[in-house]
């Protein structure tokens, strides 16, 4: 015999049909309605952030670095990571110089840039000791001089580190970034980048927290297939690995390129790496702005 509440289940109705029909229905609805708008919106919050990685390898005349702070203020939703350069380093004084000393604080002002310090390595084959100093000194920046406001850098970019990987380098990597890591001059959530130019032993990927996976000419950039090769290498490295942890800088760019190729070269940059930087100059690529810098960043804030 069936019990009473299985009977009143079975017998209420709502808007005129049995309860479970109802039910199923209203099931039906979600799945076609209300799931294909949430992946639309999802998808559209998939956007992938991006930013410029500026080499600021540029003394600061008077004037010399108005077209990156132009860039900053006309596009206020977009990151730019800046490496400060003054002498391949930091120098050897406790401050740079007065012509940085008055520039920085301005840069360091934008919500939307992040400054780090260029530090060399040569392939872990310098001196430690003396890359242990310029990341020193760079932390000191920030408070070394009350009377000098906001020459703090948020962490260092080490330049020529290397692609191949031995115990020993490893150790080197892992030494400085510890580093960089327990100075209190880069504040709480130092960025650590390396820049061997090209793809390097997944190993390196945790004594830092980004990697210039590409430096070089255009022209290399196509003929390699590159875009394919890093792909492949973020692929294989997905668990440890995505293209927030990558930058790629591109010189060289002909300037038969048109404004379209341009574009799809950027697309193709943000689509494998979340800070680009791309140059029409062939020598001296960092030292000054090429004439195509405000177009550059134009492609990169377009979120398309
Ligand atoms: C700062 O820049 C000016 C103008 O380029 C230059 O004359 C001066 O020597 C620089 N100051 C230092 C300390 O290098
Ligand atoms: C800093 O000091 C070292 C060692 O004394 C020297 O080799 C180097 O040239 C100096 N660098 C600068 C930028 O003056
Ligand atoms: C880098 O290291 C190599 C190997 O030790 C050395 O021959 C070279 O002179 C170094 N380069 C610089 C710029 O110090
Ligand atoms: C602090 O910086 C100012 C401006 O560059 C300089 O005049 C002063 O001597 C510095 N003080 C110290 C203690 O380094
Ligand atoms: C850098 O990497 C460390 C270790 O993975 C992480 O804790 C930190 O949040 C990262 N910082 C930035 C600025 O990406
Ligand atoms: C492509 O990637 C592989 C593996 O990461 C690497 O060995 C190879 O050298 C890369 N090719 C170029 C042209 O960089």
């Amino acid at each position: 015999m069936p019990s009473r509440k299985v009977q009143s289940y079975c017998g209420s109705k709502i808007f005129g049909v049995p309860k479970y029909v109802f039910w199923v229905l209203l099931g039906v609805a979600i799945i076609v309605i209300v799931v294909p708008v949430a992946v639309m919106f999802g998808r559209k919050k998939h956007i992938q952030k991006s930013s410029v990685l500026v080499p600021l390898y540029v003394y600061p005349d008077p004037g010399a670095w108005d077209p990156l702070y132009d860039a900053i203020e006309k596009n206020p939703t977009l990151d730019f990571t800046v490496v400060m350069n003054p002498e391949s380093g930091p120098g050897n004084d406790s401050l740079p110089d007065s012509n940085y000393t008055s520039q920085i604080p301005r840069l360091t002002t934008y919500p939307n840039v992040v400054t780090v310090g260029y530090v060399s390595t040569n392939y872990s084959n310098r001196d430690i000791s003396a890359v242990l100093q310029d990341i020193r000194t760079y932390a000191g920046w920030s408070g070394g001089n009350v009377t000098i406001k906001s020459l703090g850098m948020r962490g260092i970019f080490f330049d020529e580190t290397p692609a191949d990987y031995t115990a020993a380098s490893g150790r080197f990597y892992g030494t400085v970034a510890a580093m960089v890591r327990s100075q209190p001059g880069f504040g709480d959530d130092p960025l650590i980048i390396h820049n061997p130019g090209v793809i390097p032993d997944p190993r390196y990927l945790s004594s830092c927290n980004q990697t210039v996976v590409f430096e070089g000419a255009y022209d290399t950039y196509q003929k390699y297939k590159m875009q394919k090769n890093i792909t492949t290498f973020l692929s294989q490295n997905s668990k440890i690995c995505t293209r927030d942890n990558l930058a790629t800088i591109v010189h060289s760019m002909p300037s038969s390129v048109s404004a379209k190729g341009q574009m799809s070269l950027v697309k193709d940059l943000r689509g494998i790496s979340r800070n680009v930087f791309v140059t029409g100059l062939s020598v001296d690529y960092y030292s000054s702005f090429w004439n195509g810098w405000e177009g550059f960043v134009q492609d990169v804030a377009a979120q398309k």
